[in-house]
């Protein structure tokens, strides 16, 4: 959208740092709110996670690798289902946390949170045959998706799940047809479209109708879906209303604002058709810290502010008989981002001289936009530390590049690093959990990283490295 063809950076005259990124006192402290609660640097300066040296993550699986601190991950998603359940016990009987699946899936992953007692959203049928193939139990699923094919739709229901999230009246239709076939019941929820742009206030939160999820609430395709949905009753339960407003967000301002309407429409559908609703769905999109720009709340103050906000917008429709329904949300990122940091190999390093106040080492790695696109899609901002020792040098402002054929092939654009980085080096990305491996591409040919998991001092493969082999046995010419 913004973004020039020859990169995103092409032609803007760009100079020195951005504000958020003052010129530090000690190049190797790290910001320890962007990596894994277990992160550490040994005496001698390398970096430690669960106790294991990057250097020899580096040894025995290659570089690029996303690594994974395990227990990091239970402790968000353990984080979100206990700080969500104290607060919402009063107001619903308790909340369900289900953990995005977009963000990042494998099947030691869905291990994870099943054992976690989470549930899970998958927006796909493949994301759904990792849950199967991880034994997640089928009715703490939710399906999502704009456009799910009779196949996936006949694939969750065979499986059993707890509940498919309608985002069109084609899709109604086409679950009742599937249903009828298969003798089953399908649990659904309507996906509503609230009319708020996240990050944005009631007054200007229109823009958001224009885009392709979800029935609108203004136009009134909502209220029809659910219609539509009961006069399936032989082959479907509504089990209640869905938003999802947006991701990266900060503020519960535009939760409270979609929360009030959604709820606005589950009480009017609850009256005119004389039922009551026992679910409703706040879905994801809580922020994360990538950078010092970036301060997100914490689950307790989430789960705090939004229970707050159900209880009083329920509290303001007046006398109702019919029970308060029980909340669901879906964060993705703010469970597994934090969790990962992507190790690279340094390759090569060039100073350009920008202008005449500003030199940028251009430090180029052994990966970039085919395992991190967030920045070449959305200008992301990331950081990154030296990670295989410390160093005495100066600090340089620095901008981590990929290997690929594009100069938007971005992986940190603006970090100060040690002046004296040189080939060999480890460098590690933080946050880098969510939405990259899984919006991971084999651009110019480059193999997938592996992932990587670490626990007590031990390093597993949970997702292997993938081969020129496995790319050319897709290659069938
Ligand atoms: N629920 C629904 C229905 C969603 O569509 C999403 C994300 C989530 C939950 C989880 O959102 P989270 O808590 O992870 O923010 N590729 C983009 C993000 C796309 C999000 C898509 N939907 C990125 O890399 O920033």
């Amino acid at each position: 959208m913004r973004a020039h063809e020859a990169g995103a950076l092409h032609a803007e005259g760009y100079g020195g740092p951005p504000l958020y990124l003052p010129y530090p006192q000690d190049v190797n402290e790290l910001l320890t709110p962007l990596w894994p609660q277990s992160i550490a640097r040994t005496p001698d300066g390398t970096l430690q996670v669960a106790g294991v040296d990057v250097v020899d993550i580096a040894r025995e699986f290659g570089t690029p690798a996303y690594v994974m601190d395990e227990d990091d991950f239970r402790a968000r998603a353990r984080a979100f289902r206990d700080e969500f359940a104290a607060p919402f016990q009063q107001v619903c009987g308790g909340a369900d946390i289900y953990y995005a699946g977009k963000a990042f899936l494998c099947t030691e992953v869905a291990r994870w949170v099943a054992d976690e007692g989470l549930s899970l959203d998958v927006s796909t049928g493949g994301e759904l045959a990792v849950a199967q193939r991880a034994g997640f139990p089928g009715e703490r699923i939710a399906l999502h998706g704009n456009n799910k094919s009779t196949a996936e739709i006949e694939q969750a229901l065979t499986y059993g799940v707890g509940r498919i999230v309608v985002d069109s009246l084609d899709e109604i239709d086409r679950i009742a047809a599937v249903a009828t076939r298969l003798d089953v019941v399908a649990p659904v929820m309507v996906r509503v479209t609230v009319g708020v742009e996240a990050h944005t206030h009631e007054f200007i939160a229109t823009a958001h109708e224009d885009q392709k999820f979800g029935l609108s609430l203004a136009t009134g395709a909502a209220a029809e879906a659910a219609q539509r949905v009961l006069r399936h009753a032989d082959t479907m339960h509504l089990l209640g209303l869905h938003s999802h407003i947006g991701s990266q967000i900060f503020d519960t301002g535009g939760f409270e604002v979609a929360a009030r309407r959604l709820i606005g429409l589950h009480a009017e559908i609850e009256a005119e058709h004389g039922i009551t609703l026992a679910h409703l769905g706040l879905g994801g999109g809580f922020g994360i810290a990538y950078t010092s720009e970036h301060t997100p709340l914490p689950p307790a103050e989430l789960g705090e502010q939004l229970a707050a906000v159900v209880e009083r917008e329920f509290a303001g429709l007046g006398d109702r008989t019919a029970a308060t329904p029980r909340v669901s949300v879906e964060p993705g990122r703010a469970i597994a981002g934090p969790s990962t940091f992507t190790l690279y190999e340094v390759g090569t390093v060039k100073p350009v001289v920008v202008n005449d106040r500003v030199t940028r080492a251009y430090i180029s790695v052994d990966g970039g936009m085919s395992d991190n696109i967030r920045p070449a899609l959305y200008e992301a901002d990331y950081s990154c530390t030296l990670a295989s020792r410390r160093s005495d040098a100066d600090p340089m402002l620095s901008r981590v590049v990929g290997k690929h054929c594009e100069s938007g092939d971005i992986v940190v654009l603006d970090e100060y690093l040690p002046a004296d980085v040189r080939a060999g080096d480890l460098i590690a990305v933080p946050g880098t959990g969510a939405y990259c491996r899984s919006l991971s591409s084999q651009y110019n040919h480059t193999p997938r990283p592996p992932v990587v998991a670490v626990r007590d001092g031990q390093a597993r493969l949970i997702v292997r490295r993938e081969t020129i082999e496995d790319l050319l046995a897709l290659d069938v010419g």
